[in-house]
């Protein structure tokens, strides 16, 4: 099997896979969700994806049933069913409030459904340089929890996507949030700049452990609100997130940005690919 889908405890190629249509998460979008990269055939800091999706099932009242180990081991064992050739994939799991006749309030008795799937995917170039689009940030007041509710990220992508762009930076107002699939961040100065975490966007892994990295090589890290205006001064603007990695723009809405501090970018791509061994 190239990608390899789970479901409620069965295992079957992805495209063949069958889910309930009474699962929560097919017409409510009741569930959260996380994705990790498995790098020769190992999850890549898989530890931080579940902090994180457990969190993200605790902020939204689902329980899960599995134990951190019991959940670890379903999703590291998706690989032993894979083409033994294929070293890189995407794990993508996500948990809904489970499978009940459509009803607003909570099921009583409904288990949470757990869906997961691995599929072939290698990081792409860092050296390439991205260009954006600026949009507002429509969505809810809950962006730090993973939810599978995507509708205006997925609205922002499409129009990134129209306009020949990569990614789409979102901003409330005058103030930028992240972006509609990746985290934004500036180089100002030599310092590596990012919005406050917040109800407001998703705590990034790729972030904190971009901060991370920072911090032991001495370069500073600020986190404060960043004006959307700043992306045209900045001395770059970068993009980020586990499947893309860290990427810097040289274009927004059709401007030139960015360009002014390659070599602190390539530092950063650097130091990151060997700390996490993604080389
Ligand atoms: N997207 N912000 C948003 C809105 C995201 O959807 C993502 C990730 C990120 C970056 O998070 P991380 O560094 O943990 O990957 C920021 C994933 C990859 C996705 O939905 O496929």
């Amino acid at each position: 099997m190239k990608s390899v889908g789970y479901y409620n405890g069965e295992i079957a190629p992805l495209e063949e896979l069958k889910v309930s249509a009474l699962d929560r998460g097919f017409y409510f979008g009741d569930g959260v969700y996380d994705v990790a990269f498995i790098h020769n055939r190992k999850p890549v800091a898989l530890d931080d994806h579940l902090d994180r999706f457990y969190n993200s099932c605790r902020l939204v009242n689902i329980n899960i049933e599995q134990s951190r180990g019991e959940m670890t081991k379903i999703l590291s064992s998706l690989v032993d069913h894979a083409d033994p050739e294929i070293g890189d994939f995407i794990l993508y799991f996500q948990m809904t409030r489970g499978v009940a006749p459509r009803n607003h309030v909570f099921p009583e008795n409904a288990k949470p459904s757990l869906f997961a799937y691995i599929t072939p995917k290698t990081i792409g170039d860092q050296s390439k340089r991205i260009s954006l689009i600026t949009k507002e940030d429509i969505r809810f007041y809950m962006c730090n929890v993973k939810t599978i509710c995507l509708m205006p990220n997925v609205i922002a992508s499409e129009e990134a996507k129209e306009k020949g762009c990569y990614e789409a930076i979102l901003h409330r107002g005058d103030v930028l949030t992240e972006g509609s699939h990746t985290a934004i961040a500036l180089i100002k100065d030599g310092a590596l700049v990012f919005p406050p975490l917040s109800n407001l966007l998703l705590p990034s892994i790729t972030r904190k452990q971009l901060i991370a990295v920072c911090e032991e090589n001495s370069i500073p890290v600020v986190l404060r609100e960043i004006k959307l205006d700043e992306v045209w001064t900045a001395d770059e603007v970068l993009s980020m997130s586990t499947t893309s990695v860290i990427l810097a723009a040289d274009e927004i809405d059709g401007k030139k940005v960015g360009g002014k501090a390659p070599e602190l970018v390539e530092r950063m791509q650097k130091l990151y690919f060997e700390k996490y061994g993604l080389n």
